[in-house]
């Protein structure tokens, strides 16, 4: 029996047609994942299953039973549930507010310890070790997940569709997620699971549907699939993503940072440099004074103690705009609310952090046919699919969006590039080309500081790492010279080890 059918799905935006004829039929009871490449119409398929989107033709069906024209209301009713990848969660209430809130229909009124009990009872029964009267504010990033995990199985969801749930989670959250997962499955839930992460899909599948550019490739069962066959029907040929980092003799120092405090009950401050052609990575958990470091490097908060300069001169007291006018590339962590604006079209987001520059404003007026020959040969050459340069930022695939901001942030000769999260999201396929733009810039003698969560990024592409915990710096070292295990253990905290 199916929980799921949905039969020659079409959908178009405009001339574009994002699903070409999908069908995914999802059993009962299992864990499904659906993989693509980004832009191969996942998340549309998703938005039509839950009624967010209405398809053009085709047909679904929910435990059998045809559904038209259904709102996500009507889809909740069914049973269906849906955990966005942005949490729509109230920060100044509790746990168990956040769960139960909106659900009762205007006038009626909510049983406090009831409440709570149900849904601390619901949180146990799935090993969530959340406490129902916490206030959602304080959690962490993979604990509110499971809140909006757990306001769809409240609700009653017995199909629960994830869209890439992991992206937001560290490798340890992600392992109690895939253990969240199958207690959910052992209970009877049916789960969809997007990721772009072949190893957590290989872990955790029943099977597997892969779509590519808008067609269903095919269904497999995930115990006969290996990581390499499923890229293989990802990408639609053989995949080579072996990555070299040929030697690059390093130049002067572009970045240094001197006595940095990231966290205010950090153990030490923070102290290193970044030379021309130089990779520097960050490893370590997120939380632990990343996103401080990538913010007083911009200046977008202030550093109290400490002292940051580029190229020698000391910017520890400069806004931002004059810090990226000594010529620093800036691609955020948070990429739909820092580097780009999602309703702008393509042109107006290359114009973003270039508005001050002469060559596309001139006396406050905008040099229209300027900045449209700069986004077009941006386009080509970061290889930016888009339906054309008015179409809104916010619509592009994941891994577009990215390319977009890479591209943007690589153009007009940097001399510095804060490279944070670069391939969060992203699609194996574009990970590779970021990596490959990454090295190239290196090659070019630009000074690049990677901050990522991502350990395979940071060990392929850095030429010295450091190890980020708790806003203090455990170990810097030259790449070669730590080992996966040493890594690993000081990422955990466990300093003595090495
Ligand atoms: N509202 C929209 N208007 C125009 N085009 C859209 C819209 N929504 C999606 N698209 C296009 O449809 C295609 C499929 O997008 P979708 O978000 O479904 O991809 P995805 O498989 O979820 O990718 P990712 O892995 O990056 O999340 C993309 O090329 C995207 O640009
Ligand atoms: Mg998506």
């Amino acid at each position: 029996m199916y929980a799921v059918e949905m039969k020659d799905i079409i959908k178009r935006f405009g001339s574009f047609t994002a699903n070409n004829g999908i069908t995914l039929l999802v059993k009962k009871g299992e864990i499904h994942c659906l993989l693509g490449e980004n832009g191969a119409g996942k998340s549309t398929l998703m938005n039509i299953l839950f009624g967010l989107y209405r398809q053009d033709s085709g047909e679904i069906r929910i435990n059998g039973k045809s559904v038209e024209n259904h709102s996500p209301l009507a889809a909740s009713r069914m049973g269906l549930g849906m955990v966005h990848q942005h949490f729509m969660l109230v920060d100044a209430l509790s746990v168990w507010e956040n769960v139960v809130v909106g659900l009762e229909p205007g006038g009626f009124r909510i049983d406090r310890k009831e409440s709570i009990r149900k849904v601390q009872e619901l949180s146990d029964r799935y090993h969530f070790e959340l406490n129902a009267e916490e206030q959602v504010g304080n959690l962490s990033v993979g604990m509110k997940q499971r809140v909006e995990i757990l306001k769809t199985v409240y609700r009653g969801a017995e199909i629960i569709i994830m869209d890439e749930p992991t992206a937001v989670l560290s490798p340890p959250e992600v392992e109690q997620f895939l253990m969240i997962l199958r207690d959910m499955r052992a209970d009877g839930k049916t789960i969809i699971f997007i990721t772009h992460k072949l190893k957590e899909t290989l872990a955790v599948a029943d099977r597997i549907t892969v779509l590519r550019a808008g067609k269903s490739v095919s269904t497999i069962e995930a115990g006969n699939a290996s990581a390499r066959e499923l890229a293989g029907m990802m990408v639609g040929h053989e995949v080579d993503l072996e990555i070299e980092r040929p030697f690059n003799e390093a130049g002067g120092a572009v970045l240094s940072v001197e006595g940095l405090r990231l966290l205010p009950n950090a153990a030490s401050t923070v102290s290193f440099d970044i030379r021309e052609g130089e990779i520097f990575g960050i490893a370590g958990v997120e939380g632990n004074g990343q996103k401080q470091l990538e913010e007083m490097i911009m200046g977008l908060i202030k550093c109290r103690e400490g002292r940051i300069s580029v190229l020698g001169k000391d910017v520890t007291k400069l806004g931002t705009r004059k810090r990226r006018q000594l010529g620093i590339g800036y691609i955020p962590s948070d990429r739909l609310n820092r580097a780009l604006l999602s309703s702008f079209s393509l042109e107006d987001n290359y114009l973003l952090g270039k508005q001050f520059s002469d060559n596309y404003v001139r006396h406050g007026i905008v040099r229209h046919k300027a900045v449209k020959e700069a986004a077009g040969t941006l386009m080509r050459e970061y290889d930016v699919r888009a339906a054309g340069m008015d179409q809104a930022a916010g619509s592009l695939s994941g891994g577009n969006q990215q390319k977009l901001v890479v591209g943007r942030e690589a153009s007009d000769e940097p001399k510095l590039i804060i490279a944070c999260q670069p391939v969060r999201g992203l699609d194996i396929g574009a990970i590779h080309y970021i990596h490959e733009i990454l090295l190239k810039l290196r090659k070019e003698g630009k000074a690049i500081l990677l901050i990522s969560a991502e350990l395979t990024d940071i060990q392929q592409l850095s030429d010295r790492i450091a190890v980020l915990y708790k806003g203090e710096i455990l170990a810097a070292r030259k790449n070669e010279d730590f080992t996966e295990e040493e890594i690993g253990l000081l990422i955990a905290g466990h300093r003595e080890a090495v």
